[in-house]
């Protein structure tokens, strides 16, 4: 199954918010809605949110002609619509370069789709090679956050797909998903994608994450990234951080697993990656019904920042950085 597509003119995709209970899709045929859909989460992960951009441009090409003020104005809208996910910024800017008409834009973001894909298979296999390096060739347990399957890239994943390969290298155990609190993406969509990829899992809040690795119920952490900064410290999930620390306290690798598209070199360290703020309303509440006392603040940070000393590797789809052996980007 395709996250997104690009159907007769417009741009077809899973509607992320509804998962697990329906699965539905969404038809967005104008650059507005998708910016909110990309705001409401209906396409989310750093991978498919670049994808959505690159097709995005397309439709912008397909209502107002490329290098007009309307053109651009959607433009600027699509790269500023999530702000901490390289990917978004840099795949519109790389269709809006060369959309001269609709059809070039579209080409374009075939492209990157399909380079997408390939990134998927390839950091599967050299991730899967680095667990078996770094635990031993055996059957191991693997701890992640958020969802970083198909539906954040086009198919497969980046951490995700790390752990469908080891299932399909008959080695693992089992893997088990942080709920990953506001918006659920681990129990709603992680859990259902391992489900249908026939992997065993288990489900556990975020804050169960350092007291189980403290407790050896995991060899080895797989989180995806929404920036990694030119010096390793990489931006992703909140919660991801807190993992770090109880990796490093239990002495488990911890793996970050993310596309060349996602490392971002002009952004010289985690310091520098601006964080979304996704506002009070999805901490006070809960699938809309408020769970906080009535007037409570909140704060919402959609990411953390894992600094670069607390990364045991990072895997992308060309090379393998072992930041725990000095290597740099
Ligand atoms: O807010 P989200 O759901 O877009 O956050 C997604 C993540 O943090 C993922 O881990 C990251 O984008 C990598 S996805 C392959």
């Amino acid at each position: 199954m395709r996250t997104l597509a690009w159907v007769d003119g417009a741009i077809e995709l899973i509607d992320q918010t509804k998962l697990p209970h329906q699965v539905e899709t969404l038809r967005l045929d104008t650059v507005d809605g998708l910016v909110a859909a990309i705001q409401r989460l209906s396409v989310r992960g750093a991978p498919a949110l670049g994808v959505a951009g690159a097709y995005g441009v397309a439709l912008a090409a397909s209502k107002n002609a490329p290098g007009s003020p309307a053109f651009d104005a959607d433009v600027t809208s699509l790269r500023t619509a999530r702000p901490t996910a390289v990917n978004l910024a840099r795949m519109v800017d790389r269709v809006a370069a060369v959309a001269t008409s609709t059809e070039a834009a579209l080409e374009e973001a075939r492209s990157i789709e399909s380079e997408e894909l390939m990134a998927s298979v390839a950091m599967g296999n050299l991730g899967a090679d680095l667990v078996a390096e770094l635990v031993g060739d055996r059957p191991v347990r693997a701890m992640t956050i958020c969802n970083t399957g198909g539906l954040a890239t086009v198919e497969r994943g980046t951490a995700l797909a790390v752990i469908q390969t080891l299932h399909e290298r008959d080695l693992l155990v089992e893997a088990l998903a942080l709920e990953t609190r506001p918006l659920l993406q681990g129990a709603r969509l992680t859990t259902w994608e391992l489900q249908r990829m026939g992997a065993p899992h288990r489900l556990l809040v975020d804050s169960a994450g350092p007291f189980l690795l403290a407790r050896g119920a995991a060899d080895v952490v797989l989180i995806g990234a929404d920036r990694v900064a030119a010096n390793g410290d990489t931006a992703n999930k909140i919660g991801s951080f807190s993992l770090s620390l109880g990796s490093r306290h239990a002495g488990v690798p911890f793996l970050v697993v993310a596309p060349e598209s996602t490392v971002d070199m002009t952004t010289a360290s985690g310091a520098e990656i601006e964080i979304e703020d996704r506002g009070a309303d999805e901490v006070v509440s809960l699938g809309g019904e408020l769970i906080a006392n009535p007037g409570t603040e909140g704060i919402n940070p959609a990411f953390d920042v894992t600094p670069v000393a607390l990364i045991t590797a990072l895997v992308t789809d060309t090379r393998v950085v072992r930041f725990d052996r000095g290597q740099v980007l």
